[in-house]
């Protein structure tokens, strides 16, 4: 074989399973038009190499065409196979950027530094699969992976592959600033890395407040987290103007952003603490959907909120027992200095009211009961509006990155405002019975917003092996499920006030 293109580009092609067993297999439109570009030697070889393809195993062909020196094909499962109702999501999406993602990877490994990638009939689930298949935590080490960088096979549906690609590095952005250690993610670099996002935007102001501001808002709840670490907080404030009025009720956003949760003084055990520089999971997914959002051009306005700390143990940081006073005026009983992300969102959600929001969203790595709860299957979601909770259902049936209800009851309220000394108990009094349950019960005393959902992430902050398309680490999601739901609250004319 001779290899003529100085730049060595791999390719990416789809294949369908058959209906049957034995049948052949289906080639893509992309996967036809090579099989005839090298005279139907592709098809042939597929043939005598085996079963067909099962979906997310690859066959990798050398030689076939002197502008592609090695073509991957990828199992796609089954064709048109549409809304899972019991999966609840998109299947051929979701089966598009696992097939995507497994093929990028493999011509990564064979060193390949450009890949185009067949779009299989939904370009955005594609570039999807490609960039986020593709992410890894890099910035560290002096060995690096070989950077590739995947492009549309093809000219057609450049724009949804386009538009996949932006979704994609929204997440990806999410995951770079969760990973990083917490030496390197400080309050202030957080919020200096998505400003430094933002610059280039003319619909985005950025406002970054220090510690004397948040005195004089009166986020005493916040502060008293945030006093226990020699590194200062930071209240992040985010403002995109892309409606067609800037004073149309703009969609609030609110994120935990916990730059490392050691416990406080109610310390955490120290095996597996590492994973709290990723406790500002909630911030850096709302933020990283607004940056996202304005790459996009949204028509609707968007405020982000990110309260931005370290919870450490100190000699002046929160005791059990210690009464501190959020920005409404209500006392919190801190009986347990582990339970600081709802003391943070008290504060930020207070604030987010000043807002004359549409909807008030919020995303916290809050409880560990979250996890035990669902584990990474699908964010929770503890919600006072049907109207909000069909969008981010929707959207997330279109994404991958699912959502499922979780109740608000007042059972739940009773049990952190049965105190003694305050009008509120930080933890659930029957401790870890329903503590997801109770973390958002409480969150619930600092909103009157009539639309308002908390998403509890904490189940679905890393990847282990679960979601194929992305690699072991922190997660990002739902990064996509937020830009997906703020696309439709911009469709959504309908006024919900
Ligand atoms: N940041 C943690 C939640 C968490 C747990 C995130 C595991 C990621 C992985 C949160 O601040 C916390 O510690 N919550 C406590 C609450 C309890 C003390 C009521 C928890 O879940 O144990
Ligand atoms: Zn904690
Ligand atoms: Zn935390």
């Amino acid at each position: 074989m001779v290899i003529t293109s100085v730049i060595q580009y791999g390719l990416v092609l789809g294949i369908y399973s058959s209906e049957k067993d034995e049948g052949a297999a289906q080639f893509t439109s992309a996967g036809d038009a090579f099989d005839r570009l090298v005279s139907g030697k592709l098809r042939e070889l597929l043939s005598v190499c085996g079963p067909p393809l099962k979906k997310g195993k690859t066959r990798v062909f050398h030689g076939l065409h002197q502008d592609f020196p090695s073509v991957v094909v990828v199992g796609l499962g089954k064709k048109d196979a549409g809304v899972n109702d019991h999966e609840n999501w998109n299947e051929d999406k979701e089966n598009i950027r696992a097939a995507v993602a497994v093929g990028c990877r493999q011509i990564q490994d064979l060193e390949i530094p450009c890949v185009e990638v067949d779009p299989c009939g939904d370009a955005q689930a594609a570039a999807e699969g490609a960039v986020l298949g593709l992410h890894e935590y890099n910035e560290l080490k002096q060995k690096k992976k070989p950077v590739i960088t995947p492009q549309l096979h093809g000219s057609a549906e450049r724009e949804a592959w386009q538009k996949g690609v932006t979704y994609a590095e929204g997440q990806n952005l999410a995951r770079y600033l969760m990973e990083a250690p917490a030496n390197y993610i400080t309050p202030i670099k957080f919020a200096e890395h998505i400003e430094q996002k933002l610059r280039n935007f003319s619909t985005v102001k950025v406002h970054i407040r220090a510690e004397s501001w948040i005195a004089t808002q009166q986020m005493g709840a916040f502060l008293s987290v945030a006093k226990g670490s020699a590194e200062p907080p930071v209240f992040l404030e985010i403002n995109y103007a892309g409606g067609a009025n800037t004073n149309d009720s703009p969609l609030v956003f609110v994120g935990k952003g916990v730059t490392f949760d050691s416990g406080g003084i109610s310390l955490k055990p120290s095996s597996g603490m590492d994973a709290m520089r990723a406790d500002m999971g909630g911030a850096a997914t709302v933020c990283s959907a607004i940056v996202t959002a304005a790459a996009l051009n949204l028509p609707l306005n968007i405020i982000g909120l990110a309260p931005l700390c370290e919870n450490m143990p100190s000699g002046k940081a929160n005791k059990p027992g210690d009464v501190v006073r959020a920005k409404n005026g209500k006392t919190i009983q801190v009986d347990n200095t582990d339970a600081e992300g709802r003391l943070l969102l008290a504060d930020a959600l207070c604030y987010a009211h000043n807002f004359n929001p549409r909807a008030i969203v919020n995303a916290a790595t809050l409880t560990g009961a979250m996890d035990v709860a669902l584990g990474s299957a699908a964010t929770g979601v503890f919600t006072n509006s049907p109207w909000l909770w069909s969008h981010l259902y929707e959207a997330s049936i279109v994404t991958g990155d699912r959502v499922w209800r979780m109740p608000l009851f007042e059972h739940y309220t009773k049990q952190v405002t049965d105190c003694p000394l305050a009008d509120l108990s930080n933890i659930g009094k029957y401790s870890r019975a329903g503590g997801a349950c109770t973390a958002a019960a409480f969150l619930k005393e600092f909103v009157t917003a009539p639309h308002w959902a908390h998403l509890d992430i904490v189940g679905v902050m890393s990847n282990k092996d679960e979601v194929p398309y992305l690699r072991k680490g922190m997660a990002g999601r739902p990064t996509r499920t937020l830009v997906e739901f703020a696309a439709r609250l911009s469709q959504d004319s309908r006024n919900t006030k």
